[in-house]
C-alpha cells in the first residue's frame, strides 16, 4: 500500500467528471488500498478516487461504523433533511452547513464488480452524499448554506 497525495482545491481536476469503472482487476485493487491508507493517515471519514487524482468513480467511506468501498455508486432513494457541518480533505480549513437527506440508499459495486445496496443515516448519509458530488465535480462549498468558523490561530 501507498499513502497519495491529496489534490486540493483550486486544481482543476477535482471538477471534473469521473468516469464509470470497468475493469475490477488488480491494478483497481491498489488504488482502493492507497485510497484506505490515505483515508486513515488523514483521520477523514470519506475519499473519492478523484481527490488522489484519478477520475473513476471510487469512493471509500468510514463513519466509524465500518471500512466501506462504493465502485459507480448511485443514490436510489432518499428520505428528510438534515442541516449540519460538513468539510473536505480537498478543502483544508473550511466548513460549513449544508443541507442534506437524513436518509439515503446507495447501490454500489464491491471490488469484485458484486453490486450491494448500503443504508446510511446522519453522518453517514451526508458522507454518502458528500462524496458522491466529489464524483460529478461538486464540492461541499458550492450548496453551503453557511461558513462556520471551527478553529482560529492563536
Ligand atoms: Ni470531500
Amino acid at each position: 500500500m501507498a499513502l497519495r497525495n491529496i489534490v486540493k482545491v483550486g486544481d482543476d481536476i477535482l471538477r471534473k467528471k469521473s468516469r464509470e469503472v470497468t475493469k475490477f482487476d488488480a491494478r483497481l485493487h491498489q488504488l482502493l488500498d492507497d485510497m484506505k491508507e490515505t483515508l486513515y493517515k488523514s483521520n477523514g471519514v470519506g475519499l473519492a478516487a478523484v481527490q488522489v487524482g484519478v477520475l473513476r468513480r471510487v469512493v471509500v467511506i468510514d463513519c466509524g461504523d465500518g471500512y466501506l468501498e462504493l465502485i459507480n455508486p448511485e443514490i436510489t432513494d432518499s428520505e428528510g433533511e438534515q442541516e449540519e457541518v460538513e468539510g473536505c480533505l480537498s478543502v483544508p480549513g473550511r466548513n460549513g452547513i449544508t443541507k442534506r437527506p437524513m436518509k439515503v440508499t446507495v447501490k454500489a459495486q464491491n471490488r469484485d464488480g458484486k453490486w450491494c445496496v448500503y443504508q446510511g443515516e446522519g453522518l453517514k448519509a451526508r458522507c454518502f452524499c458528500h462524496e458522491l458530488d466529489h464524483l460529478d465535480g461538486i464540492l461541499f462549498t458550492d450548496n453551503m448554506i453557511k461558513e462556520v468558523v471551527i478553529e482560529c490561530e492563536e
